[in-house]
């Protein structure tokens, strides 16, 4: 029996599956255009509702593709995505996309009250439903603004009140809060969460910047040139980080210890999906990299819940 407010699971395919709203199974993505590139390759995903998993890994690594596919707006070229959520009045997902889904030329009220005209609701209970959710992303008072009127971070509360309001059971954020300050981001982010939990909606949230997330997501996938390089609870992945690029992303982030001293940076560039390379895609840039790693790394369970997809996770030569 799921629970509102379990931690989503990502891992390999297990036999449970069907106790998972979510359930992404060997999936691969190539576009075939003028030029072949392999966007994604065997991602395995669970989630489960109430939880928060957050995405992260450099530019071009697949992230927004991953959650096209789940979110139905892309087909997997290989794989299955299994929503075991009824398709019912709730929607099963919605998207947050970054200064997306907001209508300049409709006030707040106008904007969150639209959202919901697809359904058949009627204007006064709308309305009524927009008010709560206009409310629940603390914006109460700015009803009649428009979105010129408000500051970046308040029409990324609208967009999230839309997102919210038809109760989805999966709310898809890609990267949506980059252009605002970081504490703004924390606070819209835990708003979000909350609602969420509350609501028992499962969220995954991609960002570039793991501080962000950090306290607040349930689990974290890392991405490295289409793949899922490592997998686990927050606390594990940040606590001990086991793949050499998770490790190589944590260093990189400032702390108070770090004041004055250079940040770490991984050398090289991320390889392109064009042509990848033969086994590791990392291993171009790994320290810990030997001839073991011309072969492809399988997952390997660290911990429990915590998968690494390399031959010599936080092995001797940790960088
Ligand atoms: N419709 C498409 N046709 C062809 N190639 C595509 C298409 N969409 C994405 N790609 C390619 O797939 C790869 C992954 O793109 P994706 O947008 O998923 O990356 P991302 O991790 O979201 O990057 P960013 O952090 O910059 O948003 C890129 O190499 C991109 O060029
Ligand atoms: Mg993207």
């Amino acid at each position: 029996m799921e629970t509102v407010g379990d931690a989503g699971v990502i891992h390999q395919a297990d036999a449970g599956d069907a106790a998972y709203d979510f359930v992404v199974d060997d999936v691969s993505k190539v576009f075939a255009g003028a030029t072949r590139v392999q966007a994604l390759s065997n991602i395995d995903l669970r989630l489960k509702r109430g939880s928060f998993t957050c995405i992260v890994g450099p530019s071009g690594c697949g992230k927004s593709t991953l959650l096209r596919i789940i979110g139905e707006l892309e087909t997997a070229t290989k794989g299955t995505v299994q929503i075991n959520v009824p398709q019912s009045k709730t929607p099963r997902s919605a998207f947050v996309f970054q200064e997306h889904g907001v209508f300049p030329w409709f006030t707040v009220l106008q904007n969150v009250a639209f959202g919901q005209q697809m359904a058949s609701v009627g204007k006064k209970e709308r309305e009524q439903n927009a008010r709560r959710w206009i409310a629940e992303v603390g914006l109460t008072g700015f009803e009649h603004s428009y979105p010129h009127q408000l500051s970046g971070g308040m029409r990324q509360r609208v967009a999230i009140a839309i997102a919210l309001l038809n109760s989805p059971r999966l709310i898809i954020a890609d990267e949506p809060t980059t252009a605002l300050d970081v504490t703004i981001q924390g606070q819209i982010l835990f708003e979000v969460q909350k609602l969420c939990r509350e609501t028992g909606t499962a969220l995954i949230w991609i960002t570039h910047d793991l501080a962000v997330v950090a306290g607040l997501a349930d689990r974290v996938a890392v991405m490295y040139a289409g793949r899922v390089v490592e997998t686990g609870s927050t606390a594990d992945v940040i606590g001990h980080p086991m793949h050499p690029y998770t490790h190589g992303l944590i260093a990189s982030i400032p702390t108070p210890e770090s004041r004055g001293r250079p940040l770490m940076q991984i050398p090289g560039m991320t390889p392109s999906l064009l042509n990848l390379p033969r086994g590791c895609a990392f291993r171009g840039r790994c320290p810990r990299a030997t001839d073991a790693c011309l072969a492809e790394p399988q997952p390997e369970q660290v911990r429990p819940g915590q998968w690494v997809r390399c031959w010599h996770a936080g092995g001797p030569r940790n960088p």
